[in-house]
């Protein structure tokens, strides 16, 4: 069956609505089911995942995830809602350190270093693994200092030239600056929602962050802002490494590379996206797609 007749039906069918728990859950105990089907592990890795769990209390949200993400790559995340999705990306910067109840166990490098060790400062840290958000959350100032922000409190520079210069370059990455450079001292709460993500992406690359996380970002987007966001994904491939959530699947098959899909808190199945829409080697992967759950 061709990707996008697999992908329309699994967009028609409201995938991720329909998980029957009980049919899941057998799946899951099933020996083979242990194990990760696939390709977790690239070779020269940006960041590697082993073993990693997640609890919320007594709750485990994430089991035995390994996973390795390449430089370069667009590693798209999907599955149901509760999957653990989210969870799981916001391990990749600590950004669950924030939730007290919640506890991370296992090894996350970025380029060779645990980020978990305690000599590691989670603010540079987030510099480095930055991350966009859901809904477009621009600071309450200007444009500009929307993206100088980071670079001032990062003390990338002490020079009002070289500061321009940063916010300039990072809304061109993100390309945004022809429809904002004549008006940088306006509020960046005033642009449109699209254009707020891309000021958000321009905040993320201001501080030259190696790797970009990205929970569904284009959700609160309409289709012509989302098809801008997801062409600048693209681009910024060039020079970053991102990982992103998304709940549409034609968008994770345009823009990743390598696609991981989760289940009940497992990475069940990643592959190289093409693999994963045309010829899913997990069944529970198989079902989601195609949109058949229970
Ligand atoms: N702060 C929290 N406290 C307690 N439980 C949480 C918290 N955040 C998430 N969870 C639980 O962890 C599990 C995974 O949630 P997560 O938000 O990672 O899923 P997701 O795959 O991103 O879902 P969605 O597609 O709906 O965004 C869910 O059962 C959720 O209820
Ligand atoms: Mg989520």
């Amino acid at each position: 069956m061709a990707m996008d007749t697999v992908i329309d039906m699994a967009d028609t069918f409201g995938v991720g609505k329909q998980v029957h728990e009980q049919e899941v859950t057998k799946a899951l105990s099933r020996e083979d089911d242990s194990q990760t089907v696939g390709a977790p592990f690239v070779d020269a890795p940006r960041m590697v995942c082993r073993d990693v769990n997640v609890y919320y209390g007594e709750k485990q949200a994430i089991s035995n995830v390994s996973l390795d993400v390449a430089e370069h790559e667009v590693l798209a995340m999907i599955g149901p809602s509760g999957c653990g999705k989210s969870t799981f990306l916001r391990c990749l910067n600590r950004m669950n350190d924030t939730v007290d109840i919640c506890r991370v166990t296992g090894e996350i490098l970025l380029d060779g270093r645990n980020i978990y060790d305690k000599s590691v400062d989670v603010v540079p840290l987030r510099a480095q693994v930055g991350m966009v958000f859901q809904k477009p959350n621009p600071f309450p100032k200007s444009i500009f200092e929307n993206v100088a922000y980071g670079p001032k409190i990062h003390g990338l520079t002490n020079s009002r030239f070289e500061l321009q210069d940063i916010v300039e370059d990072s809304l061109k990455k993100a390309g945004l600056w022809d429809e904002v450079s004549d008006r940088l001292d306006q509020p960046g709460t005033g642009l449109s929602g699209g254009q707020q993500q891309r000021l958000c992406i321009a905040r993320a690359v201001a501080v030259r962050p190696e790797v970009i996380l990205m929970d569904e970002p284009c959700s609160a987007l309409d289709p012509i802002a989302t098809a801008t966001v997801e062409d600048l994904i693209t681009e910024l491939r060039e020079h970053y490494t991102i990982v992103i959530v998304t709940h549409n699947m034609q968008q994770a098959a345009r823009i990743s590379q390598r696609t991981a899909y989760f289940h009940l808190g497992r990475l069940i199945e990643v592959n190289p996206t093409d693999q994963v829409f045309t010829n899913p080697r997990h069944r529970l992967t198989e079902d989601y797609i195609t949109g058949r759950f229970g």
